[in-house]
């Protein structure tokens, strides 16, 4: 652990900053937070550190990217103790800035989704992945990173980035990390904070339940029947209501109506615990 992590408060700083490391020939590996950090991100930052010469973590919780006001005003922030966890996986730099700041003179970045933000999140949360695209967007044209590293636990959210990357034309690589989980098996996110000891328990029965519908079990069913199985069995346990159980095309995300022999498909769930969302996904090989 290092208490020597740089922290940068201002876009033109930084933009000065990562110019530098670009003349140094340094290769910078870049993580996207909202901050609330757990052990899921600190996972990013940590494969970030082994891939690159430097580690460049965003902490910003964009609000374009809130469709719901009030889920922006109960998101956890504690920026101490972010940069805390921080310094114990020895990141090199935080960009923390203010919307005014980052957002200045800057009205967005416009691209054809191909029907990525119509389903799913996209369906139930609109202007989600707009917001989104803005940040990540206006993100990597300040910092230019080699590497960025995002988690499948947002699977909807990666491939959004992945198609941004693609048109927008960046040469960054976008980096695939896998879920980091709970003891329990609850998919780790910073909403987890707004959780009860009694729901926290509950909300893992999401995990068993998925877990519980392997590719053979699957396979005896539709998607159309394994998604109403499942939903029902998440709406039985106190507190769970879902939002959507879903089983798609791993890259367009487009429903599927057969689990076809040798196909990847992708179950996407979203679960209200109470008042809070939280979200799961598992890919599967028929
Ligand atoms: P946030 O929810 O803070 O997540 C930042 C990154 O951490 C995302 O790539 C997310 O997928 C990853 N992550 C979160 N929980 C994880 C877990 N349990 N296992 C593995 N990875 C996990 O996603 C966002 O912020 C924002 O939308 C952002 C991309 C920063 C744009 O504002």
């Amino acid at each position: 652990m290092h208490d020597k992590m740089k922290i940068i408060r201002h876009t033109e700083e930084m933009l000065q900053f990562c110019k530098q490391q670009r003349l140094n020939k340094l290769s910078v590996g870049f993580v996207p937070t909202m901050g609330a950090l757990h052990d899921g991100h600190l996972e990013l930052v940590r494969r970030s550190k082994v891939e690159n010469d430097l580690c460049i973590v965003s902490v910003f919780v964009n609000p374009r990217q809130f469709n719901d006001k009030k889920d922006f005003n109960l998101y956890p922030t504690d920026l101490q103790k972010d940069i805390d966890l921080l310094n114990s996986v020895d990141c090199d730099v935080l960009f923390s800035p203010d919307t005014i700041d980052i957002f200045k003179d800057y009205s967005g970045y416009i691209m054809d989704f191909g029907g990525l933000d119509q389903v799913l999140e996209g369906e139930f949360r609109p202007g989600h992945f707009q917001g989104v695209v803005d940040i990540v967007y206006r993100l990597f044209f300040i910092i230019q990173p080699d590497n960025s590293y995002f988690g499948e636990k947002d699977y909807q959210q990666l491939q959004v980035i992945k198609r941004m990357n693609l048109i927008a034309g960046f040469q960054t690589k976008i980096v695939a990390c896998p879920i980091v989980r709970e003891r329990s098996g609850l998919a780790m996110s910073s909403r987890n904070k707004r959780l009860s000891e009694t729901k926290l328990k509950y909300a893992s029965r999401i995990y068993a339940i998925i877990e519980a519908y392997d590719e053979s079990r699957l396979i005896e069913f539709s998607p159309e029947q394994a998604a109403s199985k499942i939903k029902t069995e998440i709406d039985n346990t106190p507190f769970l209501k879902t939002e959507y159980v879903a089983f798609c095309e791993p890259n367009t995300l487009k429903s599927v109506y057969t689990f076809e022999k040798g196909s990847k498909i992708v179950m996407c769930i979203a679960v209200y615990c109470g008042k809070v969302r939280l979200i799961d996904n598992k890919v599967l090989q028929f």
